[in-house]
């Protein structure tokens, strides 16, 4: 027989720890079957535990297939009580664990990662132990799809005054993260014969989610400034156009009014939606952040915001603004994919909205952002005399040039093997070729330590 662990300050008893242990064994085939297994009284003292616990645990793996006793013989794995499936079924999950811990030696640069060091635990604890005694019973049962209406009248408020985008309450959908809100919106808008028109580069978050629902999508190039206007396709209509003017991810641009205004004219002229995604444009450090672009038309711009970096991705709230025609028939397919988001976290989201904490964290937040920013700005150019940051000095990353490196896969290895993970352009890039010496560096999670230990790795992996 295989080796027992057995765990006497475990919560869970010996005999569940003994049938847990013979049923993995089956299902994983470190036991096969037709295979004969230590009697009771045997296991019993080889575990060191009575035998009335082997004896339960044996007659609960009879009662389920696993075993079957043979007069005058023994106890056996039962035929046909494990499958192929299950042992692989078993497998990827320990490999994700090996990945992750793997994942806690290097020094991750990867954008999008909040400080999860400030994440506001005392309050955000103290808000639900409030709603969970003081909201009403319906709270605690299926509520509408469109979210809760508490959550969507602070944020209309909070939108118009930080984002200056115009929306009556009803026009929100809460959803789970910006990422469900595109993922609807999606489907929502696009069949096989139309395409999406893309910032180019782009997510691949994002990019996955086009292409997972089905749709085709055409990339239109970004520069310093944004998405490139004139080099949307003139011929054939998206079914919509997908932009992040406030901060463009990865090159960080923000889109200048004039592009704004081509943008909905276009959008205009082909009868299509623009999808703008505004998920950092809290963090802004340097002059004021620029207000929505659907607070310029709110017919043709559909807007989606997140609190998965201003708060938490652990949260999954999102929102999508959209206008009027199409709140209906976004709200059945939220309703269709997971009737709603947790109601409870939105009624603490609510709260810590109505009270100010919001903007106290924000404010504190971007205090703490833009230190890291400055830190890993000042690190590069300590040890790339040449680094060229592009971008608006916004949000959790930037995108850093260095003249004369090629990211190639053979570079990228060995910027790996010192332990530190950056980001290559070229990665996020549809069109290829246009990126070769820049990286995404995402500064968000690292402390200024951190950083500096991250550049000096980096360093050293691009000397070598
Ligand atoms: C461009 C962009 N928009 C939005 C999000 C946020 O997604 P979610 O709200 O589902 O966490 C991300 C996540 O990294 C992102 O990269």
């Amino acid at each position: 027989m295989f080796l027992f662990a057995i765990n006497r300050l475990s919560e869970t008893s010996l005999t569940q720890q003994v049938y847990e242990q013979i049923r993995d064994g089956i299902l994983t085939r470190k036991l096969k079957a037709g295979e004969k297994i230590s009697s009771t009284r045997e296991l019993a003292a080889i575990i060191g535990v009575s035998r009335n616990v082997v004896l339960e645990a044996y007659e609960q793996l009879i009662a389920e297939g696993y075993l079957e006793v043979r007069p005058r013989s023994g106890t056996y794995v039962a035929q046909g009580s494990s499958l192929q499936m299950i042992a692989d079924y078993f497998k990827p999950s320990f490999q994700k664990e090996e990945a992750c811990r793997e994942s806690h030696v290097y020094i991750d640069f990867k954008a999008g990662n909040p400080a999860m060091d400030h994440f506001p635990r005392d309050k955000w604890g103290r808000l639900a132990k409030e709603v969970c005694h003081e909201a009403p019973e319906q709270v605690f049962g299926y509520t509408g799809a469109e979210g809760a209406p508490e959550l969507r009248n602070e944020l209309a408020r909070y939108l118009l005054r930080a984002r200056g985008v115009r929306c009556h309450p009803n026009q929100i959908v809460i959803t789970s993260g910006a990422t469900q809100a595109l993922h609807l919106i999606t489907e929502l808008l696009s069949c096989e014969e139309t395409h999406i028109a893309v910032e180019d580069p782009v997510t691949d978050e994002m990019r996955t989610i086009f292409s997972y629902a089905g749709a085709k999508v055409h990339p239109v190039r970004v520069d310093e400034k944004g998405i490139i206007p004139e080099l949307l396709p003139a011929e054939g209509k998206p079914s919509f156009v997908f932009v992040i003017p406030s901060h463009q991810f990865p090159l960080g641009g923000t889109l200048p009014i004039q592009r704004r205004v081509q943008l909905i004219e276009y959008a205009r002229k082909m009868d299509c939606f623009i999808v703008e995604d505004d998920y950092d444009s809290e963090f802004t450090y340097e002059g004021v952040p620029v207000h929505s672009m659907q607070g310029l038309d709110s017919e043709r711009v559909i807007y989606v915001g997140t609190f998965s970096k201003i708060l938490s991705p652990a949260l999954r709230i999102g929102y999508a603004v959209l206008p009027p025609d199409l709140i209906e028939r976004f709200r059945k397919l939220k309703w269709f994919t997971d009737r709603h988001t947790s109601t409870l976290e939105q009624l603490v989201l609510a709260r810590f909205i109505e009270g100010g904490y919001l903007d106290r964290h924000v404010r504190r937040m971007k205090k703490i952002y833009r230190e890291r920013r400055e830190a890993l700005v000042s690190c590069l150019q300590k040890h790339f005399a040449d680094a060229k940051i592009l971008g608006q000095a916004a949000g959790m990353h930037l995108v850093v040039e260095l003249s004369g490196v090629h990211f190639t896969e053979e570079v990228m290895e060995r910027v790996k093997e010192q332990g530190v993970m950056v980001y290559p352009v070229e990665r996020y890039a549809l069109q290829k070729g246009f990126h070769n010496s820049q990286i995404v560096m995402g500064y968000g999670s690292l402390t200024a330590e951190a950083i500096e230990k991250g550049v000096e790795k980096l360093k050293k992996a691009l000397e070598s």
